[in-house]
């Protein structure tokens, strides 16, 4: 990796005062505290790391973007966050704006899969390791980038489907709410869930639009579903939780019964969602943990030291049903 080379020289000095900063006894400064650069080999200076975070669409975007945070200050190192208020093009500028600091590594949530083929050259000629989390991209070189730390979406479109396929028996009319257009998540739990149903022939995805994977979004959506759908909906499977809460509040205002008449299902596992699942109008969803910032961290650490990283770290999910809810509520961190 050109990264590698670049920064082999003085890893070693680097890594040390990486370690330094997270001693037991607590970071050696306060995050935050003076914007001096650690360029490998400078020892006694702060690492800075860029951090191009895709919006704060759904509470588990929240989530990552806090625990990415708190690794940050736990470890004692700098860490500039920008807010892409769901826009590439202000993804891009981040990038832009990382690379002409100098920071000594970049964390990019992507919103989407396309499009990132050029600032990733920017950023691997300026000799700066750019780590994926959550989100994968399309790019002619894979090399430019180290790794991804991600869930596996297509794999939890698909647990949708297949506990949807045993709940409807096989039989049923679906609505989809669907993530951002061009989100890798947003098409490859589509991919999942549709490979899992196309085992049951009279299960049949009747209407389908994004919802961007917001809360009044899924609402606005489901709302419009439940007024043009011809003949019954069974079921709402939602890209995400927010869009399946907001769903719910559309199917009680129809004076329906959430949960009972319409089954729904949705993928992250946040807190809301399993207290919908408690009150018995969610009937599941299926894990994506958002608590990415130790292992990003960790990641960006052995990088940083010229040491060699997967390519692919694939984080590991479950589903939830609502028998589950009264249980696993109080332990539930997002
Ligand atoms: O990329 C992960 C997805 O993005 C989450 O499922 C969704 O809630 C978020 O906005």
């Amino acid at each position: 990796m050109v990264w590698n080379a670049v920064r082999a020289i003085g890893v070693v000095a680097m890594a040390a005062v990486a370690l330094v900063g997270c001693s037991k006894d607590g970071p050696q400064q306060p995050a935050g505290a003076g914007k001096t650069h650690t360029r490998p080999g400078e020892a006694g200076k702060k690492l800075i790391i860029g951090f191009a975070q895709v919006g704060a669409e759904s509470s588990w975007r929240t989530a990552e973007t806090k625990s990415i945070q708190e690794e940050a200050k736990k470890r004692g190192w700098d860490l500039e966050f920008a807010d892409g208020q769901g826009k590439q093009a202000n993804q891009i500028m981040a990038l832009r704006s990382f690379v002409n600091q100098k920071v000594d590594a970049i964390i990019l949530a992507p919103i989407v899969e396309t499009g990132w083929d050029e600032i990733l050259q920017t950023a691997r000629k300026a000799g700066i390791p750019v780590i994926l989390v959550d989100r994968g991209v399309k790019v002619a070189d894979e090399d430019l980038y180290i790794t991804k730390i991600a869930s596996d979406f297509v794999l939890e479109g698909r647990m949708a489907g297949e506990w949807l396929a045993k709940k409807l028996a096989g039989k049923g009319s679906i609505v989809e709410l669907r993530g951002t257009e061009g989100a890798a998540p947003a098409i490859d739990r589509k991919k999942g869930f549709e490979e899992a149903i196309a085992k049951h022939p009279q299960m049949k995805i009747i209407l389908s639009e994004t919802a961007k994977f917001e809360r009044a979004e899924g609402k606005k959506v489901m709302k419009t579903f439940l007024e043009t759908a011809s003949g019954k909906i069974d079921a709402v499977y939602a890209h995400n939780d927010d869009m399946a809460l907001g769903a719910i509040q559309a199917i009680e205002e129809k004076g329906l019964k959430p949960g009972a008449d319409i089954v729904l299902i949705s993928i992250d596992a946040v807190k809301d969602a399993f207290l919908a699942m408690k009150d018995g109008k969610l009937n599941a969803t299926v894990e994506c943990n958002p608590l990415l910032g130790p292992l990003a961290f960790e990641t960006v650490q052995k990088v940083l030291a010229g040491q060699k990283v997967d390519k692919g770290i694939v984080v590991q999910d479950r589903l939830f049903e609502a028998a589950d809810a009264e249980k696993v509520l109080p332990t539930r961190e997002y």
